[in-house]
């Protein structure tokens, strides 16, 4: 059972699908799927699925003898993934408390959810105890602003002309970016055969405004911070300018990108 979504929170999960997922997060999805295991037949689980780009790659995959649900918080975040594709199961739930049957499912994947769950050693120990014993989990988080230059930049633009609230914003997602710190995260879990790559992808923007455009239509609101259409128009010039150097001849905006990728296997 789904929540009502309102207006904004679909409009904000709408720019998110449409400015983010093919510019940034697609490219992840193949990573993710293959450290989980995913394979046809298979019943996954794609925890924190957002708008439902990995459950959708995974239901190409399973094929009509598998099984994919995606489980999201956010209410907009599902109500595009549902209209996206209704032939796959969306549950609104955290990934604390899933609600779902224990020891249900092959594959369990989450790509770049982990740095937003409040308490994730719950997470964990539900994807532990979801899967079936034997079942893989294929895990990403973006590695260190360190590695990740561009969006230090764009979080320090928004420090200037917006606020440290939504510089800060910027920051979380690359917030776990110590793989051997998530790496024991999981073996504490009693996840075993633990590996991590870490991968670099193309970030492949239209142009520099729609790279910061997606920050501040598809990710602030997600954090209820709201700009006004001139504000927008004036931190997009000052990115122009700023961020020149990123774009290519033809206007597009294509810079690397790292993130870490874990597979693990529940015992059994
Ligand atoms: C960066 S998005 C990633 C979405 C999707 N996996 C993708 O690759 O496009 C992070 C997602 O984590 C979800 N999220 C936040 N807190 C969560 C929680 N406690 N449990 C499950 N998902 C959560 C958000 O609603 C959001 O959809």
């Amino acid at each position: 059972m789904v929540s009502h979504a309102t207006e904004a929170e679909r409009q904000a999960a709408q720019g998110y699908e449409e400015l983010f997922v093919p510019a940034l997060f697609g490219a992840w999805v193949p990573h993710v799927l293959k450290a989980a295991g995913v394979s046809r037949g298979a019943v996954v689980l794609d925890v924190a699925c957002g708008t439902g780009v990995l459950a959708r790659n995974a239901r190409d995959i399973v094929g009509r003898s598998g099984r994919v649900t995606g489980l999201d918080p956010a209410a907009g975040m599902l109500a595009v993934a549902q209209e996206l594709q209704p032939g796959i199961t969306w549950i609104q739930a955290t990934a604390e408390d899933t609600g779902l049957p224990a020891d249900s499912f092959d594959s369990v994947a989450t790509q770049f959810g982990l740095m937003f769950f409040q308490d994730r050693a719950a997470a964990l120990g539900e994807v532990f105890r979801v899967l079936h014993p034997g079942g893989h989990l294929g895990l990403a988080v973006w590695d260190t602003l360190d590695r990740n230059p561009v969006y230090a930049r764009v979080a320090m633009l928004l420090d200037d002309m917006v606020g440290p609230e939504a510089g800060n914003a910027v920051r979380v997602p690359f917030a776990l970016g110590d793989a051997q710190g998530v790496i024991a995260e999981l073996a504490a879990t009693g996840l075993s055969d633990i590996s991590v790559e870490t991968p670099t992808e193309q970030a492949r923007f239209p142009s520099i405004r729609s790279l910061v455009e997606a920050e501040l239509r598809g990710w602030l609101p997600l954090f209820h911070i709201h700009l006004d259409e001139p504000s927008i128009e004036r931190v997009l010039t000052a990115a122009e300018d700023q961020l020149a150097d990123v774009a290519e001849p033809s206007g597009e905006a294509v810079f690397p990108t790292s993130a870490h990728v874990f597979s693990a296997r529940r015992p059994g």
